[in-house]
């Protein structure tokens, strides 16, 4: 912590994010507060912390990802029960919130499932919630308290300038206009062109077509940013369109790994080289083959974390 202050941090690690809070926590220099969380035969839910947590900081981890409802009930628990043993101020850290993409009330009769989260989670007293890279920042408005929003974009372009040697043989891509701001700051980060791909999905079954591609692929090595992989079928279109366009090698990169069943299998056969996703999402459907890897955010979401405790800036995080 750079400065002093008065008040303890505690962090307890959700049952969805334990490996992601105990890299958290060693790099805050504490230990997560003891916690015990049960699942009773018929499935509810209980959780307690066995540690006193009156007047602290508290921070619980815990992803909203599959097993979504699940998860996401435990972490209203979490906030209420620590609320009800009087911490000072809780702040829930989702790193990957599944439910992001129910942003929109596109289609006659459904449900703004983030607006109806966020109303949740304000209603057990949540004072601040730390996340990663939602799938579109206009989410923040759906909670009227502070939301502090990250982006893992610093950490994975560390991870593909050492591949950039020569910048002119490559671009970074979005597979969709959705991501297109996205990967021009992607693009500003590594000093490359961006190209975007017209997708179209027709429906709710999750098949990803390309129409085609704005700017030039070429003869260039292409890396296709994205915020999440469920069935990987966006990553693999984009991929195949820009191959078909004269593309060299592609790569991935990617904040959230969620990768339903078969989306390994799927991207191994791809002609993708490599696939890099971050830490956000522990819960693997299959496990991951060679051609991905994993960089972790744990050092930025304890930077974030020691910096909300400090009052000090987290924009400052990600310069322009
Ligand atoms: C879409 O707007 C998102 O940014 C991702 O591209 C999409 O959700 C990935 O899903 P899938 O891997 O099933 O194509």
């Amino acid at each position: 912590m750079k400065k002093h202050q008065s008040k303890e941090i505690a962090v307890i690690c959700g049952s969805a994010s334990p490996d992601l809070g105990k890299k958290i926590c060693e790099r805050l220099g504490i230990k997560p507060t003891a916690a015990e969380v049960i699942t009773f035969s018929e499935g509810n839910t209980f959780v307690r912390a066995l540690e006193n947590v009156r007047g602290k900081d508290t921070y619980i981890i815990q992803g909203v990802n599959y097993p979504v409802d699940r998860n996401f009930m435990e972490l209203l628990f979490w906030v209420d029960a620590l609320k009800l043993a009087s911490a000072a101020q809780v702040t829930a850290v989702i790193p990957f919130f599944s439910y992001a993409k129910g942003d929109k009330k596109d289609e006659p009769r459904v449900s703004i499932r983030a607006r109806v989260c966020f109303d949740a989670l304000e209603a057990v007293g949540c004072d601040r919630v730390l996340t990663m890279d939602l799938h579109s920042p206009q989410i923040q408005g759906f909670f009227r308290k502070p939301m502090d929003h990250l982006y893992a974009r610093t950490v994975i372009a560390d991870y593909f300038r050492k591949k950039m040697q020569k910048k002119d043989d490559w671009v970074v891509a979005s597979a969709d206009v959705g991501y297109g701001k996205n990967a021009f700051k992607f693009g500003q980060e590594l000093d490359v062109p961006v190209v975007i791909g017209n997708k179209l999905r027709k429906d709710h079954t999750e098949n990803a077509q390309i129409w085609n591609i704005v700017g030039d692929v070429k003869d260039k090595n292409v890396l296709i940013v994205d915020d999440i992989i469920f069935t990987g079928g966006s990553l693999i279109a984009m991929a195949e369109a820009a191959k078909a366009q004269g593309a060299k090698d592609i790569y991935a990169a990617v904040t959230h790994g969620v990768l339903t069943a078969s989306a390994q299998q799927k991207l191994s056969d791809s002609v993708i080289k490599e696939i890099v996703v971050t830490d956000t999402v522990e819960y693997r459907f299959e496990p991951f083959g060679p051609k991905i890897k994993t960089v972790s955010v744990a050092p930025l979401f304890a930077e974030a974390i020691s910096r909300i405790h400090n009052n000090e800036s987290i924009s400052a995080l990600f310069p322009a």
